[in-house]
């Protein structure tokens, strides 16, 4: 008993308690919050959710942790990040400003491009070094859980670059990575003109990018920009093909400027999840409710982008499709890591009610990434995973928007920010 500890005094427990699977429908209607709660923890491990007096009688010689009035909640999950870049692309904000479309960025060597030059440029070390404050970041607003992917590397050394940059960090800070391999990111540049062709780029792809990924254990899903002007359906369907054939679990940027049957190729191939959907069809809609395939809303990529329309989230939902959110934190369309913001943005733009979004950020979020019976929820079993927020009531977190209250975050028991 002696590495137990116990948290208490939270003004609410939010435990998002429930099945270990994505949450539908009406599922997502209640967030399980307790007051007068604790909860116990045991070698990285929740071991007990109950009233404070009972707790505090079962583990009496536990560490306590004071959490002075605050909001307890799981560990936030964010399921979608582009966390290994270089610069920061803030001049194309302005561009944008300016009437200059992403696509139209993009052709002109800016975009996914520019990043794909400055990281080639950078060293492992240097990129480490770039990502760890980064991700530091998130996690001091509250998120415990980061998906992170390659994908501004596009040769076979710069992406396995990136993904070992991924995994030093997974050995250098507390938070949970969940690294992807996203080498279909974009065409590169010298795979567009003679001698070089955007199939040779594919089967670079699929004949030594991935089986040596695999190989090499260096990510657990492969992702693809499937998209009108990027990745064809049928281009999607033979890099995926050879992913899962090695072992690779399944994501798509889907439907994200304009339809193109992103959603309906995610759901046909059993993906983990598909992300953006804002330009989902309402047959894609219908394809991912009937699928076990989480659909994950990027809000904040939309509202960066200066665009006034966002995912159908409530079609979505009321379709039966499993919803999950994300930052999508990159430095292209979202460089955001905050992800407190995002349940503002789902509450507000996306016409959640704050369970829907807490439930979407946590347990949808956890089964995302395939790790619904490992974090998201605050129940005997699960990872210790929490995080702390300087507010009385949950309602509040997408509240005060922009806003920084997470003052304290654990992983595995492990403090992540204080
Ligand atoms: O999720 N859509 C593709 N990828 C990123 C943006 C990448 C970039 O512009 O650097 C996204 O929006
Ligand atoms: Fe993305």
């Amino acid at each position: 008993m002696s590495s137990s500890t116990l948290f208490v005094n939270a003004a609410q427990v939010v435990t998002c308690a429930g099945p270990p699977r994505a949450r539908r429908g009406d599922e997502m209607r209640d967030a399980a919050i307790l007051t007068r709660a604790a909860v116990a923890t045991d070698g990285g491990r929740i071991a007990a959710v109950g009233p404070q007096a009972q707790l505090e009688h079962a583990y009496p010689s536990a560490a306590r942790i004071d959490c002075d009035g605050g909001v307890l909640t799981p560990g936030l999950v964010d399921s979608h990040t582009h966390g290994i870049f270089g610069k920061p692309r803030f001049e194309e904000q302005e561009l944008r400003a300016a009437g200059a479309g992403y696509m139209e960025i993009a052709n002109r060597g800016g975009g996914i491009h520019s990043s794909v030059r400055d990281v080639r440029a950078r060293g492992e070390d240097e990129l480490f070094a770039l990502a760890l404050p980064r991700l530091r970041r998130l996690a001091a607003h509250g998120t415990t859980t980061v998906e992170v992917k390659s994908g501004y590397g596009l040769s076979l050394d710069d992406e396995l670059k990136s993904l070992r940059v991924i995994r030093r960090l997974q050995s250098a800070l507390p938070l949970r990575i969940v690294p992807t391999f996203l080498g279909a990111h974009e065409i590169p540049l010298e795979y567009r003109a003679k001698p070089h062709s955007r199939e040779e780029y594919i089967a670079l792809i699929v004949n030594e990018m991935i089986p040596r990924v695999a190989r090499e254990q260096l990510a657990r899903f492969a992702d693809i920009f499937c998209e009108p002007g990027v990745f064809t359906l049928d281009e999607s369907r033979t890099i995926l093909g050879a992913a899962r054939a090695h072992g690779l679990a399944l994501k798509l940027h889907a439907d994200e400027l304009e339809p193109g049957g992103a959603a309906e190729l995610a759901a046909e191939l059993g993906a983990t999840s598909a992300d953006h959907l804002a330009a989902i069809s309402d047959a894609g809609v219908r394809a991912l409710a009937a699928s076990a395939t989480v659909a994950t809303l990027l809000p904040g990529t939309m509202l960066f982008l200066g665009k006034t329309r966002q995912a159908p989230a409530r079609a979505l939902l009321d379709a039966g499709a499993a919803i999950a959110l994300a930052t999508d934190f990159n430095p292209g369309t979202s460089p955001t890591v905050n992800f407190p913001l995002m349940l503002t943005l789902a509450v507000s733009q996306l016409r959640l009610s704050v369970a829907e979004a807490l439930l979407a950020a946590t347990v949808n979020g956890a089964a995302a990434l395939g790790l619904q019976a490992e974090t998201g929820q605050i129940s005997a079993g699960y990872s210790a995973d929490l995080a702390l927020f300087d507010i009385e009531d949950v309602r509040e977190l997408p509240y005060w928007y922009g806003d920084h209250r997470c003052r304290r975050s654990w992983a595995r028991g492990n403090a992540c920010h204080a």
